[in-house]
C-alpha cells in the first residue's frame, strides 16, 4: 500500500490505472477507523481492481463549535488497518492542500441537505458536498462506498453525482454494529464506560418503534412518545432530532406507510451520536 498526500501524484497513479482498463473503488474516511469503515473497504476490494481510500479530516464540515480539534487522529494504527485489507492507495492530504487560504468555492444541493442534521449542523452538508467533490476530482473513481449509518450524507452524495454529471456509482453499506447493536462510529471512542451504556439506548429506541410498526401502530407521534421516553430513561436528555421521514425526501410522514425511515440524533454527555433505520411496512 503506498501513502499519497499530494492530490497531483495521486490522479497520475489513477490514470495509470485506467490506462490499463482497471476499476478504481473509493472509500472517503475521516479516519479512526472502525469495522464499519473496513466493511466497506472490503467491499470496494472486492468489486474492484484498485481500491484507495482518504483520510482526511474536513475542516469544512464541523461548526465552530464542534469537534474538529478533538476528533480522533490516530494514522499509525488506521495505516496498519488498511494495510491489512490490502488497500492499494492511502490518500492522506494535509488540511493545507485541501483547503488552502484562498478557498472560496462550495457545494450546495439543496433540500436534502436540510432537515434532521442539516438544521442542527449549519453548513456540515456544504462542507461535506464540497470536500466529496473535491476527493471525486482527485481520484476520479468508478464506484464509491458510503455508509448507512450515515444516511442523510448518502441522499446529499447521490444528489451531488446526479446533478453535477459525475461518472461515479454509489454503493450503500449497512450499519455495522457492536455485538449489543450500537452503530459503530469513531465518536464511540469520546464515550466512557457509563456514557457507553446510555448510548445503546440509541439503537434500542429504533428497535423499539421498527417492532411498534410492525405490531401495526401506523401514528408516528405515538411511536416517537415512545422512543423518546426510552431515550429519556437511559439519561438521554438532549435529542436534537427523533423523526420518522420519508426516506426520499428526508420530510417527516404524517402517517406510517411503504418504507419509512427512523433517525435519531442525540447527545450522550459531551458526545453526539446519530443512528437510523430503515423499516419496510
Ligand atoms: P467517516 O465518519 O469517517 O465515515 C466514512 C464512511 O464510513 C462513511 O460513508 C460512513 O457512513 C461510513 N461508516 C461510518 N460508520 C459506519 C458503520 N457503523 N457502518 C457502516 N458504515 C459506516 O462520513 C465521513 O467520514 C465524512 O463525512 C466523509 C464522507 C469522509 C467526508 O468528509
Amino acid at each position: 500500500m503506498q501513502v499519497i498526500r499530494s492530490p497531483i501524484r495521486l490522479r497520475s497513479l489513477v490514470r495509470r490505472y485506467k490506462m490499463r482498463g482497471e476499476k478504481v473503488g473509493f472509500v472517503p474516511t475521516m479516519g479512526a477507523l472502525h469495522e464499519g469503515h473496513l466493511t466497506l473497504v472490503r467491499r470496494a476490494r472486492r468489486e474492484c481492481d484498485q481500491v484507495v481510500v482518504s483520510i482526511f479530516v474536513n475542516p469544512l464540515q464541523f461548526g465552530p463549535r464542534e469537534d474538529y480539534r478533538r476528533y480522533p487522529r490516530v494514522f499509525s494504527q488506521d495505516r496498519a488497518l488498511l494495510q491489512k485489507e490490502k488497500v492499494d492507495l492511502l490518500f492522506f492530504p494535509s488540511a493545507k492542500t485541501m483547503v488552502p487560504g484562498r478557498f472560496c468555492a462550495s457545494v450546495d444541493v439543496g433540500p436534502v441537505a436540510e432537515p434532521l442534521c442539516g438544521k442542527f449542523r449549519p453548513g456540515h452538508f456544504r462542507g461535506v458536498a464540497t470536500v466529496c467533490a473535491k476527493l471525486f476530482n482527485i481520484v476520479q473513481p468508478e464506484l464509491v462506498y458510503f455508509g448507512q449509518k450515515d444516511y442523510q450524507q448518502t441522499k446529499v452524495i447521490a444528489e451531488l453525482l446526479r446533478d453535477l454529471d459525475f461518472d461515479i456509482q454509489m454503493k450503500v453499506i449497512p450499519t455495522v454494529r457492536e455485538k449489543d447493536g450500537l452503530a459503530m462510529s469513531s465518536r464511540n471512542r469520546y464515550l466512557s464506560d457509563e456514557e457507553r451504556k446510555k448510548a445503546l439506548s440509541l439503537s434500542q429506541a429504533l428497535i423499539f418503534g421498527k417492532k411498534r410498526i410492525r405490531d401495526g401502530e401506523r401514528d408516528p407521534k405515538k411511536i416517537l412518545l415512545h422512543m423518546r421516553a426510552l431515550l429519556r430513561e437511559n439519561e438521554v436528555r438532549r435529542m436534537d432530532y427523533v423523526s420518522v421521514v420519508d426516506p426520499e425526501t428526508l420530510k417527516p410522514v404524517p402517517r406510517i406507510r411503504g418504507i419509512v425511515l427512523l433517525a435519531i440524533a442525540a447527545w450522550v454527555g459531551k458526545t453526539r451520536l446519530i443512528d437510523n433505520c430503515l423499516v419496510r411496512v
